[in-house]
């Protein structure tokens, strides 16, 4: 099995992002409001968050310009992420107006709403640990490393808890497919065991100490 994971895990990860994502947004896609929260949400957490997330994992062990490059690929997924998860708040919470219905009723709102929130504040401490923009260097020296823990904190908290929510959502009646709902569950579950397995390996290979004198 660790050998699977070792040679196939990546490509596995990467089709399950785009397949499952993919899936759920044109299952759902339908022309109303409504539509537009399920396919926006699953391409923000299931497609670019995630694949940012596991970029940013792998990013620890590079330096220099291969490592800059990493960390503008983590940038514009995280950034299209965050992009399509406002779209996809703005469609719920409008629908939901709209209709007269109350707002933030259900674990998986609950669970959404956290993640629609941590993927607002998550960015803007990516934007401070990226060393290029030039604000990272404005701060003290003895600063630099706790602003990237708690950024890698926030950021992983914020793709599981994510991925958390859409496995909430699968089952809901307005999106229930049956059988189908369920493997979809198993895929987002295979999604964030990857991811977590690959943080626990890249976390024993001790990275880390090293991060806040990286270069950029
Ligand atoms: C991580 C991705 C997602 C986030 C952050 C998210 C967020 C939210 C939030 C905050 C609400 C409550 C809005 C309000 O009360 O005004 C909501 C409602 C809803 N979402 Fe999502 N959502 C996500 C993915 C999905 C997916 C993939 C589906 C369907 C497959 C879905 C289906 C629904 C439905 C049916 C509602 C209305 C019922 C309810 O409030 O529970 N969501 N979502
Ligand atoms: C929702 C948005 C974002 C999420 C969810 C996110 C997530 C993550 C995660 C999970 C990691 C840590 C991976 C690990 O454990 O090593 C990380 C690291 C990092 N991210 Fe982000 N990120 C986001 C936005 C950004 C943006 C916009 C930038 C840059 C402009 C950025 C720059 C960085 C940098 C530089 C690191 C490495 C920090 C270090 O040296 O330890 N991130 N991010």
């Amino acid at each position: 099995m660790s050998a699977i994971l070792e040679t196939h895990g990546a490509s596995i990860f990467h089709l399950l992002c785009i397949g499952t994502s993919l899936a759920v947004a044109f299952s759902v896609l339908d022309g109303s409001r409504f539509g537009y929260h399920p396919s926006c949400m699953a391409l923000a957490y299931l497609l670019f968050m995630a694949e940012g997330a596991l970029t940013a994992i792998k990013f620890r062990s590079l330096e220099g310009p291969e490592r800059t490059t990493a960390i503008w690929k983590h940038a514009s997924l995280q950034s299209l992420g965050v992009l399509f998860a406002i779209i996809g708040f703005y469609a719920i919470y409008t629908n939901k107006s709209i209709h007269g219905k109350p707002h933030f009723t259900s674990y998986h709102s609950y669970a959404g709403l956290l993640a629609f929130v941590l993927a607002i504040v998550a960015p803007l401490g990516g934007a401070v640990s990226f060393k290029r923009l030039g604000l990272l260097t404005r701060l003290p020296q003895q600063h630099w490393a706790p602003i990237k823990y708690v950024h890698r904190k926030v950021g992983q908290v914020t793709v599981f808890v994510g991925l958390l929510a859409i496995v909430l959502a699968l089952t809901h009646k307005a999106v229930y497919l049956g059988i189908v709902s369920y493997l979809l569950q198993l895929c987002v579950l295979a999604v964030a065991a990857y991811l977590a397995h690959t943080l626990v390996h890249f976390s024993s290979a001790s990275m880390l100490p090293m991060s806040s004198q990286k270069p950029n």
